[in-house]
């Protein structure tokens, strides 16, 4: 990991944005989704919070009308997956959620948490089929850099969440961000400034931070959210 003394890690300032958006996602995300429905979906294990899932939700449905597509790297058993392809069904979007993930349990401390399934493919399914929302996801069962090499589409929202290995994030953001439409939003996942996936935040200073490229849209405590300028 390449670390860089001249730049903290934790940059308060930057952290300090958004707070109008997080405001605005509060008060339309009720209004779109009944209780029920925000229990149904938070009950999907995964690694993402209620929050974070709001915020993606709010993401996805609010750029359901732009030209391009939603792409997830890291889907686990499709919590944040069914929570953004929520967003297209009640935006009535004829588009799919891209959801890439070798769904292959490597074990690896510090990418993902352990889980006893050797493959997270069929709960990912059968999670997308319960929450009434399969036929807005498009899976991609392979690891991100291997999906890249025929991926030709422009995107419009980009969340990162698969390897929290430091080479690996910057290769995500290396291969897929160049996809990324200048106005489009890439969602980074993990990004809080401390404990064992610090290589996420340390990939995102180094490579959107510095590059002076994208404005902060929102900070939450372990989700930050970009948009592309140039
Ligand atoms: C933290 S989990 C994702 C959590 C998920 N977004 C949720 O809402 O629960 C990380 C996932 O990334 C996947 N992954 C690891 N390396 C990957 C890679 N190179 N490309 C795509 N996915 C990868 C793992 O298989 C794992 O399912």
């Amino acid at each position: 990991m390449n670390v860089h003394p001249k730049y903290p890690i934790w940059l308060p300032v930057f952290l300090r944005k958004g707070w109008s958006l997080g405001r605005k996602i509060n008060k339309v995300v009720p209004e779109l989704l009944t209780e029920e429905q925000m229990k149904q979906l938070d009950g999907v294990e995964g690694h993402t919070t209620f929050g974070q899932c709001v915020t993606l939700f709010y993401l996805a449905y609010t750029s359901a009308k732009i030209p391009g597509r939603i792409v997830e790297i890291g889907s686990f058993k499709g919590k944040s997956t069914c929570w953004m392809a929520k967003a297209m069904q009640l935006a009535h979007s004829n588009e799919k959620i891209v959801a890439i993930d070798p769904h292959i349990n490597t074990r690896q401390i510090g990418v993902v948490p352990a889980y006893k399934e050797e493959s997270s493919f069929d709960i990912f399914l059968s999670n997308l089929r319960n929450a009434g929302v399969i036929e807005y996801v498009e899976p991609i069962k392979m690891a991100s850099v291997d999906a890249a090499k025929s991926w030709n589409q422009p995107i419009k929202l980009l969340f990162v969440d698969g390897s929290h290995v430091y080479d690996d994030v910057m290769l995500d953001l290396e291969t897929w961000e160049p996809w990324v439409d200048t106005g489009g939003i890439i969602v980074m996942h993990d990004t809080k400034p401390t404990g064992p996936r610090i290589e996420v935040r340390q990939a995102m200073v180094d490579y959107i931070v510095r590059s002076g490229r994208f404005t902060n849209l929102l900070q939450l405590k372990n989700m930050a959210c970009f948009t592309k300028n140039v």
